[in-house]
């Protein structure tokens, strides 16, 4: 009882610089706001190609490099050959000091492990202290989640943490998590959920996530109970992309790779046609060169995550202002392209995870979230949709 009064008694002083800034807090999410249900969606609406409004959803990756070696991962295929880039603090301020004021949601993400940047830390209480309301996740392998990283990510004041489990046992998780270690990992996530507690935080809010591959696609249920033993709070089951590590264009043989799972109809987002996989949703549109913009590790603009390789790139913000390449020749003649034809774009009409205003993330599509329950309590996801039906969209 008296510890819980002097931890919340902590937390009250330790968030009082905040409480000062309240005034701004308020200016910014008016702002963030307007820009996005105001200028985005008249953008949209008038399918304007020079906009109004700047990205509020923004993917930053930083960095691509990675400790495991994952087979379908772009940096293990060889499919992302770009030069190695670690973003440093002075870059990440000169991109967030730009974005911060427009930006909802910030994931730090991109093709690499984002916990091997020694000052990411550093870049995420930046942004949150400064630009707050703004929502900051990362995706993570987990395999370093050390006592300092774990106090200095709860610290930051980190959101949403996104961990790869990817197997109930060790076997099933090295079949894609090549290189991993997955005592490692469950230490790892059990220190990071241990101290948020002994620290009296209730974030960063920790997804695990289990990738549907050949082998861990039957363990959705037992992973659920895994989940709920090591205290997280949110479960994430994630179909495979099978094709985005391999090329632009996807010739759908099934021998693409071995790790799809057996049930093609129910696990994956793709169909059996005539002995080919074909992707289940023919995408027709996306709005998420209206809604967000991507940043690789070099600085370099792409219209989302999946141009990891700058296919198509747009400037470098690390150099050039960042309005200059939202509106600038190349950016708006993607939004022409994508509005006339889209399935001129090879990457866009083959791509697994387009996102709408309505969906505004792309987890819809191919991903399941659902609440751990407090112990003794039921499972909500036992009455959500499952994922297969999810997956069929
Ligand atoms: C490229 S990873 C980078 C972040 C981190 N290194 C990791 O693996 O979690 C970004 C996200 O994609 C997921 N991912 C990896 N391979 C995937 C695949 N073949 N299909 C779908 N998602 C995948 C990861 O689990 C992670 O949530
Ligand atoms: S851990 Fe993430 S970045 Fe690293 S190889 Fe695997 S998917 Fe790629
Ligand atoms: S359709 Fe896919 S590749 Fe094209 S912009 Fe949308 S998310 Fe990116």
């Amino acid at each position: 009882m008296l510890a819980r009064a002097v931890s919340h008694l902590r937390k009250l002083i330790e968030d009082l610089p905040a409480w000062s800034a309240l005034p701004r807090r308020v200016g910014l999410m008016a702002l963030k706001d307007f820009n996005h249900y105001v200028l985005l969606r008249s953008d949209r609406y008038f399918k304007r190609t020079r906009m109004w409004g700047y990205p509020s959803f923004v993917h930053f990756e930083p960095i691509n490099r990675c400790n495991l070696e994952c087979p379908l991962c772009p940096l293990t295929t060889g499919r992302m050959d770009r030069e190695t880039a670690v973003v440093s603090f002075a870059d990440f301020k000169t991109v967030i000091d730009q974005l911060g004021p427009f930006t909802k949601t910030l994931q730090l993400v991109g093709i690499g492990e984002p916990t091997m940047n020694k000052e990411l830390f550093e870049m995420i209480a930046y942004a949150k202290r400064r630009y707050s309301p703004i929502d900051i996740t990362i995706n993570t392998n987990g395999h370093f989640l050390n006592e300092m990283n774990v106090e200095r990510m709860i610290s930051s004041g980190l959101d949403v943490a996104i961990i790869a489990y990817d197997g109930l046992d060790a076997d099933t998780f090295l079949t894609y998590r090549v290189g991993g270690d997955y005592d490692k990992l469950n230490q790892g996530i059990k220190r990071l959920v241990e101290r948020r507690r002994t620290m009296g935080r209730r974030k960063p809010v920790v997804h695990l996530q289990l990738l549907l591959h050949r082998d861990a696609a039957s363990q959705a249920e037992p992973f659920r109970r895994r989940a709920a033993s090591l205290g997280v709070d949110i479960v994430r089951l994630k179909t495979l992309d099978v094709h985005y590590g391999i090329g632009e264009r996807f010739d759908g043989s099934p021998d693409s790779t071995d790790l799809i799972p057996a049930d093609v109809e129910h696990a994956t987002r793709y169909r059996m046609e005539a002995g080919r996989l074909r992707l289940k949703r023919s995408v027709t549109t996306c709005d998420k060169p209206y809604l967000m913009t991507n940043i690789n590790g070099d600085g370099s603009v792409t219209i989302c995550d999946m141009d990891f390789n700058n296919w198509h790139p747009f400037g470098n913000v690390f150099t050039t202002p960042f309005r200059e390449i939202w509106n600038g020749p190349a950016y708006v003649k993607y939004r022409d392209t994508m509005l006339r034809d889209f399935t001129a774009l090879s990457m866009c009409a083959e791509c697994t995870c387009p996102m709408t205003f309505e969906s505004e993330t792309d987890y819809e599509v191919h991903e399941e979230l659902v609440d751990v329950p407090a112990e003794g309590g039921d499972w909500p996801g036992d009455k959500t949709i499952p994922v297969s039906r999810r997956s069929a969209l």
